[in-house]
């Protein structure tokens, strides 16, 4: 509704000028002019969101708690926020990840306009996600569980916030370079040659090469938890055969949350392990596959799951 002689816009709920939905968030545009923009999120329970620094920004943040509950990371630094806090950047200088512990819903007002560029990633992601669920039987649940999982393993291990930021998309996108891998060699039921396996083994190339290309600085950080997904700790992994501290942290969290997810899901050519199984398996690997320290993380995070009687 315009109220042109006294330059009033008025608008009613859900009249946003954009609206954008990824991932358990709904971002709406509310208002913007010169620059400032007004945009309201809604977090779901369990959604994370963030915001961190860009060379050359000079802008203020503002971010105001409307209704529900979460918490802020800031490196290893944990705040909680509830209905009526609120948090000023002038500028950001580190990254912050807002966590939803409740349905949140939340005003971020910004004197630089980020809406385009920010859904314009979320686009981007969007369609990479959407072209992994497309390829090898995967459904987009199994990158939902594996990020879940490598998340939990992530702050139980306090990361700080900007590795927990990569990790989430890095684990989301783990396998995004299968796009690149012929359909005929990714479904063939038949056993694998030699050449068709060399080829498998590029994926994690493949797929760093696809997160680096989109420019993105938080995807390209993301690319190289990708890149190294499949190196082992004992160094008999792929596709560079690098050893203990030389694989990033998060790819060895991957690892272990991939190989986990995969082991308790059935396929088409075997039956899912029970947890238990998958569990031994796991530790049977810890030191030869694994990093020790993320499947130790990884056992204290299922036990606690089931002392609450909760399922991981
Ligand atoms: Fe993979």
């Amino acid at each position: 509704m315009h109220f042109k002689e006294h330059g009033v816009i008025l608008k009613k709920a859900g009249e946003a000028i954009e609206k954008v939905s990824y991932r358990g968030m709904d971002i709406e545009l509310l208002a913007s002019y010169d620059g400032t923009e007004i945009i309201k999120h809604y977090l779901h329970k369990g959604a994370r969101w963030s915001v961190g620094p860009t060379p050359n920004w000079d802008a203020l943040e503002f971010i105001y708690i409307l209704s529900g509950e979460l918490h802020l990371l800031i490196d290893e630094n944990q705040y909680q926020l509830n209905s009526g806090d609120y948090v000023k950047m002038l500028p950001i200088k580190s990254t912050c990840i807002f966590q939803a512990d409740e349905n949140t819903e939340f005003i971020y007002a910004t004197s630089k306009p980020v809406f385009h560029s920010y859904s314009q990633t979320i686009e981007q992601l969007k369609d990479l996600g959407i072209a992994v669920e497309e390829k090898d039987g995967y459904t987009a649940d199994h990158c939902s569980r594996i990020m879940r999982i490598s998340m939990l393993i992530g702050e139980r291990l306090k990361l700080r916030a900007t590795e927990l930021l990569y990790l989430n998309l890095g684990a989301f996108l783990h396998d995004i370079g299968k796009i690149h891998i012929p359909d005929s060699i990714l479904q063939k039921p038949e056993k694998l040659t030699k050449e068709e396996w060399d080829e498998i083994k590029k994926h994690p190339i493949y797929g760093h090469d696809i997160l680096t290309q989109t420019n993105l600085p938080s995807l390209i950080q993301a690319a190289k938890i990708v890149e190294q997904h499949h190196e082992r700790y004992d160094g008999k992994g792929y596709p560079y055969g690098l050893k203990e501290n030389e694989i990033t942290i998060g790819a060895s969290i991957v690892s272990v949350a991939d190989s986990y997810d995969a082991m308790t899901t059935d396929r088409v050519y075997r039956k899912a392990l029970t947890e238990e199984e998958a569990l031994a398996q796991l530790i049977e690997g810890s030191g030869s596959m694994y990093n020790p320290e993320v499947v130790q993380a990884f056992l204290s995070i299922y036990e606690n799951f089931k002392k609450r009687g909760e399922k991981l």
